[in-house]
């Protein structure tokens, strides 16, 4: 059974400190629910996980097992079994969305996999995922609408098998039924035995996938770590409770800059 284990690990983005210090362990077969405020370095936990190169990490270290990642290229960590579905998943005109896929499913096997082989498991993917095959064949993500890019995400995980697959927000833009389909494979998964780390502001994907922990992270750290009823509190009161009885100040700072930049009725209406 593999373990994920972040150490105090802090990162900046030229050259502001996002995340100050974040202690997580996640193990191969758990469904950790990651929460927290808009803005107070969820993604960018993920990503720095995963190594996009935007992100300096200043402190601290991330394991999987014995392995040391922060050593490693993207691609080597995805060997390892870490997958990332994306919050904002990128279109790269004139990459095949199948040879994509194909080229990611032979970096992980010592022998390339057959084009029928490919096809077969491809085609049973596409189908469990309820997507039109055409969007395999299409570019990677080119005019894909929000829904179908999620799903697209969710195509990756089920052809890389990941022993642990971190969601952003993979149900925002999916209508509920399409959230029920992408749950069902998320279900199959952890059924099998995969790990789960997932961020979702909102209660019903929680509620078809049933995480087994609930953490929250609040400026940059974990500051909660607990069961499911962590996320129900979440979304029946907002995260009010945690300053008043765990002594956590919320900083607002982005949400004072959207006051000056947008400056809206709405906006104003919605912070005071
Ligand atoms: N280039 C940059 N310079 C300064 N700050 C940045 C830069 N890129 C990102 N940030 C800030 O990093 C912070 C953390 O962003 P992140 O995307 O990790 O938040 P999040 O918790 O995932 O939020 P959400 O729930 O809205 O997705 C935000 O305040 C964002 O504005
Ligand atoms: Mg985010």
């Amino acid at each position: 059974m593999s373990t994920l284990k972040i150490i105090n690990l802090h990162a900046s983005v030229d050259g502001k400190e996002i995340l100050k210090g974040v202690n997580l362990e996640i193990h191969e077969g758990e469904t950790v629910a990651l929460l927290g405020p808009n803005g107070h370095g969820k993604s960018t936990l993920l990503s720095v996980i995963m190594g996009h190169p935007r992100y300096e990490v200043t402190e601290g270290s991330i394991y999987f097992d014995d392995k040391n990642v922060l050593e490693l290229p993207v691609d080597e960590r995805s060997k390892l079994g870490l997958f990332l579905g994306m919050q904002s998943p990128s279109e790269i005109p004139g990459v095949i969305n199948s040879d994509f896929l194909k080229a990611a499913v032979n970096a992980r096997r010592e022998k390339p996999i057959s084009t029928y082989n490919f096809y077969k498991v491809l085609d049973q993917a596409t189908k469990e995922l309820k997507m039109p095959f055409d969007l395999a064949t299409r570019s990677l993500n080119e005019g894909f609408s929000g829904g179908e890019k999620k799903r697209n995400e969710i195509l990756q995980m089920e052809l890389l098998k990941p022993k642990i697959a971190m969601l952003d927000e993979i149900d925002s833009g999916l209508d509920v039924d399409a959230m029920q389909v992408v749950a069902d494979v998320i279900n199959k998964e952890k059924d099998e035995g995969h790990g789960f780390l997932v961020i979702s502001h909102y209660a019903r994907l929680y509620d078809m996938i049933h995480p087994t922990r609930a953490v929250v992270m609040i400026n940059g750290r974990i500051v909660l770590d607990g069961g499911p009823e962590i996320f129900k509190r979440i979304d029946q009161t907002g995260y009010e409770f945690i300053k008043t009885e765990y002594g956590v100040n919320i900083e607002k700072d982005d949400i004072e800059m959207n006051k000056v930049s947008i400056g809206t009725c709405a906006v104003k209406e919605s912070i005071k």
